[in-house]
């Protein structure tokens, strides 16, 4: 059944808690239907879908101690390090979700996460951390209450993980997971993602491929955050929410049918429909670098030239997400290595495919 926000609330403590320490590792997404513009608090303009990655992770250790002191201890360690700017992301998340998780003012915390991408590869790291930090906080509420179902743990791991980041709410399930309400999605929420039933999904996409070409390394020059404002005076917002939604239609037919063409040709345009957005705004911003114009350029040939299914898919930045079936996969890597390597800073890319969600490694 859909839940309300007060269905959140925690629901009370039957098993005090001194000490726990958890290990999470959550996956990175990449949309298909992206999100992109936002309304009230956290929740997305449109509907959106992705599918979970399997190597792009975050794995986060949270220690949590019972705190006797007035002020309490928050500390968050990166790759070993200890971050102060970075660590204020994080405590103002915690923050944010104190109100569904009043415990968490009892305890000193301390984090210890890392990625297993490079923090400058324009990968964003939001999605896998928030998810993970998320998880780590419902496996303590789990702990004190002693009554969470594991539905119940990934909704609300996936609405607390929106409250930080909005992509991060579909990182919590495995393979294919949709955010926002949509008539196709009778289970659909603003609230929190769920995931696209597998039966739901042809064989064909449960292996599908997503090779990320790194184009530019550097930080990006928008933070999703400030972009997604820039749609609330964009002059073609209420067009981009038509054409989101009916994509979803589309795509959720597409996907059933294992029609991977159509997949292809919706997922492009969508992805050059969000730099598109992104140019054409109020605000102007290019992400795109000349490397990406030149990988879609060579993609589009070669596709046509040698009839192979290689797709591509951009998130807000210049790296070119390369999206095949796994079938496809010797001859894709192969052009990779000898045409589209060129392009890639430092020669740099990473294989990833379609993953089973996020794991607990501890306890
Ligand atoms: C282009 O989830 O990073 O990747 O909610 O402000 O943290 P916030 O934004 P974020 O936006 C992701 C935008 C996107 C599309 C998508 O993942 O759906």
């Amino acid at each position: 059944m859909m839940k309300e926000t007060a269905d959140f609330i925690f629901r009370g403590i039957n098993s005090p808690v001194e000490k726990a320490e958890y290990t999470w590792q959550s996956p990175s997404n990449i949309a298909l239907v992206k999100y992109w513009g936002k309304k009230g608090d956290q929740l997305p303009a449109n509907a959106s879908l992705s599918f979970t990655l399997s190597q792009c992770v975050t794995t986060t250790t949270v220690k949590f101690e019972k705190r006797d002191t007035d002020r309490q201890n928050l500390q968050l360690f990166l790759d070993g390090k200890e971050q102060k700017a970075f660590g204020q992301k994080a405590f103002s998340f915690l923050d944010k979700i104190r109100g569904f998780q009043p415990f968490l003012q009892d305890y000193h915390i301390q984090i210890h996460t890392k990625n297993s991408f490079p923090h400058s590869s324009g990968i964003a790291s939001s999605a896998s951390g928030m998810s993970a930090l998320a998880l780590c906080c419902m496996s303590l509420e789990k702990e004190l209450n002693g009554n969470v179902n594991s539905d119940f743990f990934y909704e609300k791991a996936s609405f607390l993980a929106r409250i930080g980041s909005g992509s991060a709410s579909r990182s919590v399930y495995p393979k294919f997971a949709m955010w926002g309400q949509h008539h196709e999605y009778a289970n659909g929420s603003d609230l929190y993602a769920i995931q696209v039933p597998e039966k739901e999904v042809h064989k064909d996409f449960h292996t599908f491929r997503d090779t990320i070409l790194l184009i530019d390394q550097g930080k990006k020059s928008v933070s999703s955050t400030a972009g997604h404002s820039l749609l609330d005076k964009h002059p073609f917002r209420d067009e981009r929410y038509r054409t989101a939604n009916n994509n979803i239609t589309e795509l959720k037919h597409i996907l059933e049918k294992g029609d991977i063409e159509a997949f292809g040709n919706l997922v492009e345009q969508e992805a050059l429909m969000l730099h598109a957005l992104m140019m054409s705004g109020p605000e102007s911003f290019i992400l795109m670098k000349p490397n990406t114009l030149a990988v879609i350029e060579k993609v589009r040939n070669w596709r046509t030239e040698t009839g192979t299914p290689l797709f591509f898919t951009l998130d807000a930045g210049a790296n070119v997400h390369l999206l095949y079936p796994e079938s496809a996969e010797p001859k894709v890597l192969e052009f990779i290595q000898n045409e589209l390597i060129v392009y890639c800073e430092d020669k740099n890319y990473i294989c990833d495919n379609v993953g089973e969600g996020p794991q607990q490694l501890k306890p």
